[in-house]
């Protein structure tokens, strides 16, 4: 058995892993002995004003501590251009105030007024069919355009300037969502000419840009910067450059973090001590939270976990994915520890191929999910169920007559006052348990692998998210702690890191994996990784040259089977199916072999490696197995052989510990029993958790 570090120093690596606080922090915004705080969303302008009060009454009623308002009202903010009218969203303020609830209030940019658009169709964005949007929905600008920055900026400064000293408002958040949804990209004039200058900014001269985007393939040369547009499947007869698109992908999501910064620079110039935030889309690949890690203050995001699609076993279409609830917790609390869901579902969606029910009870596990991952704030979407637009069959924490709480809403209260209780027990010195704390794992992501991937998967059967996932629910069923960063950040404290499908490298990243390693951390990396460089270039050596040192062997080939083939791979005496990648190793003297192909014509070479490297280890797992089981097994084998003793639960059933408190949480289809002691004092829900369910207990 080898071990990392012996347990006591581990306990002190354990407590002084870093969250960097990026932004000045007001401990008043989110005091720790609150630790989860719980709202909703208020739209008072679709409301009779006679409704208000009471609707604010209610609200305060149910346990909320805030209301989220105004992020689809600019028309009533500025019904006529320069007429600013806030009369009524201040009414709203102090009739919230008056109920004991704080205000997050939201820049309106997400649905321009029509007078707007009518004076100046230039901000409106264009589709990849040249067609140009219109009004009738939402985010249809074009955030490139200067006109409209203009006019946001405006909206923004008259906002803040009347709101940005108010005590009563708490928080903003800029725009909703930050995305042109199913249309994705703006291909305006006004994208493409700030695309242009982007690239003039990266690369200087056209000749290096022709040599990185690979110009001499198919005569793809430009003379000019003027010359190159977006590229655009729908105006291209073949494929396009796939570093051109990897180009492309990067500006989008700077130019949606410029925007994001530049509204949060207004609101900052007029504002005090209020905090910002955008609410990003769960998972959402086009627009990077990471980007505008300096630019907010709060990290939240919205999500939906049932709307029509199956996630696992029986029950799993009413209870969600549990992996990807928790992953994103993991990825936006690691920025500065203040995050949360902005929308979290309160009953039926409207926006689903099939709109089912959420399980009874699965509502509350989600705000328990939300507080076990150290969640600060969890707020829904939204108070009172419309009676007439795009959304009016969907549900609200009150039912249609506007004063029952609806199965959601009474979930939410529940949860409200759980947290309300639990308050009372918080300790400011509790300290994360061993083992717990002792598995924690820095899982490292990259939106640059995750694009080139997608611009080139090589096979149909290949889904990035779905790779990670297989790795993220193996570290859950360990009953790991998990951190999911972006390569910028410092991992080297971690015992555990793993970087998934890592296809881009530089040599600062393998030298930073090197060390890491070689000071005593256990590095896991999966196929694909090192592939290509920075551009997305494949390099003039051996295949996946770089990593090769590093894993302890060559990756002569890698091979990837047709729908309906599947592989064997064995190990430890199972036999396991993949289909989607294969990397073929050829180990290097000294490096073990920990699962090999059982069939094709490469039967009985290595498919999983590992090595040890100075102090610690590396492990690469080569092949992508159709259920991830393989995947389970040999992450729970490098936890042990490092001497971390790994939990076994079934990976639909996540269990963590925040201050002081452990919280399970139970997406599956079958009934679990909390990993607790005897002595252990249950204060939420009990020691057999249903489908559905959530406990809180503490360890005396
Ligand atoms: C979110 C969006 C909300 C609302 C909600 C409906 O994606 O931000 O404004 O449309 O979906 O589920």
């Amino acid at each position: 058995m080898r071990r990392f570090r012996s347990a006591t120093s581990l306990l002190v690596l354990a407590t002084v892993l870093p969250l960097p606080l990026m932004q000045a922090q007001n401990p008043d915004w989110f005091p720790k002995k609150d630790m989860l705080t719980v709202g909703v969303y208020y739209y008072p302008e679709a409301w009779p004003e006679t409704q208000w009060a009471r609707d604010m009454e209610n609200i305060h009623k149910l346990g909320m501590e805030y209301v989220h308002m105004g992020e689809f009202a600019w028309y009533f903010m500025e019904p006529v251009e320069g007429h600013y009218q806030f009369d009524w969203l201040e009414k709203a303020v102090s009739l919230a105030a008056a109920n004991g609830l704080k205000v997050i209030l939201c820049t309106p940019s997400a649905t321009p007024p029509i007078w707007l658009e009518r004076a100046h169709p230039e901000i409106l964005m264009v589709d990849a069919q040249g067609r140009t949007m219109e009004h009738g929905s939402r985010e249809q600008a074009d955030w490139s355009s200067p006109v409209y920055r203009d006019y946001v900026t405006k909206i923004d400064t008259e906002l803040a300037k009347k709101f940005g000293h108010d005590r009563r408002v708490w928080g903003w958040q800029i725009d909703n969502e930050l995305s042109h949804y199913g249309r994705r990209f703006s291909y305006s004039r006004a994208s493409t000419a700030r695309f242009r200058d982007w690239l003039r900014e990266k690369y200087g001269t056209i000749d290096r840009l022709n040599s990185d985007w690979g110009g001499s393939f198919w005569s793809e040369m430009y003379q000019n910067f003027e010359q190159i547009n977006i590229p655009n499947t729908d105006t291209l007869v073949a494929d396009p450059s796939p570093h051109a698109v990897l180009d492309f992908e990067r500006w989008f999501a700077h130019e949606a973090a410029g925007y994001i910064s530049l509204q949060a620079s207004v609101l900052r110039k007029y504002s005090s001590n209020q905090w910002i935030t955008t609410n990003f889309m769960s998972m959402n690949g086009d627009v990077d939270p990471s980007l505008s890690a300096k630019t907010l203050d709060v990290f939240s995001w919205t999500h939906y976990p049932v709307h029509g699609q199956p996630n696992e076993g029986p029950l799993g279409f009413r209870l969600g994915s549990a992996e990807e609830m928790s992953f994103m917790h993991d990825f936006m609390r690691s920025f500065n520890g203040l995050s949360g869901p902005m929308e979290l579902q309160p009953g039926q969606v409207n926006w689903g191929e099939v709109n089912p029910w959420p399980l009874p009870g699965a509502i509350h596990m989600w705000i328990l999910r939300a507080f076990g991952a150290g969640a600060r704030l969890v707020c829904t979407y939204r108070y009172r169920q419309p009676l007439f637009g795009s959304e009016l069959y969907h549900k609200g924490l009150a039912e249609t007559d506007g004063v029952t709480p609806s199965p959601g809403g009474r979930e939410y209260s529940q949860a409200a006052h759980e947290i309300a209780e639990l308050r009372k027990r918080y300790d400011p010195n509790a300290r994360e348990p061993e083992p717990y704390a002792r598995r924690r794992t820095a899982f490292l992501i990259n939106n640059d692998n995750r694009w080139d991937i997608s611009n080139h998967r090589q096979t149909s059967r290949w889904n990035t998210v779905a790779h990670w996932m297989r790795y993220y629910r193996a570290l859950k069923s360990v009953m790991a702690p998990v951190d999911v960063l972006t390569p910028d950040r410092d991992f080297s404290r971690y015992p555990f890191v793993i970087a998934p499908a890592y296809q881009l490298v530089d040599d600062d990243l393998i030298t930073r994996f090197k060390t890491y390693a070689t000071n005593g951390g256990h590095l896991i990396l999966t196929c694909r990784t090192g592939q290509k460089d920075m551009r997305g270039h494949l390099r003039e050596a051996p295949w996946a040259a770089p990593i090769q040192s590093l894993i302890g062997a060559n990756i002569p080939l890698y091979d990837v089977l047709p729908v309906g083939v599947n592989g064997q791979v064995t190990a430890g005496g199972k036999t396991y199916a993949w289909g989607s990648w294969g990397d073929i190793l050829e180990p290097d003297t000294g490096t073990e072999v920990l699962a090999k192909y059982a069939d094709q014509f490469y039967t009985g070479r290595a498919a999983v490696v590992t090595r040890k490297l100075g102090k610690g280890t590396v492990t690469y797992i080569g092949v992508d197995t159709l259920d991830g089981e393989l995947e389970r097994a040999l992450l729970h084998n490098v936890y042990q052989s490092a001497g971390v003793d790994p939990a076994n639960l079934d990976p639909n059933f996540v269990v963590d510990w925040r201050d002081g408190f452990w919280v399970a949480t139970n997406f599956a289809s079958r009934t679990q029993r909390i990993p607790a002691a005897a002595s252990a004092q249950v204060l939420v829900g009990e020691r057999e958790v249903p489908p559905g369910g959530a406990s809180v207990w503490i360890e005396r």
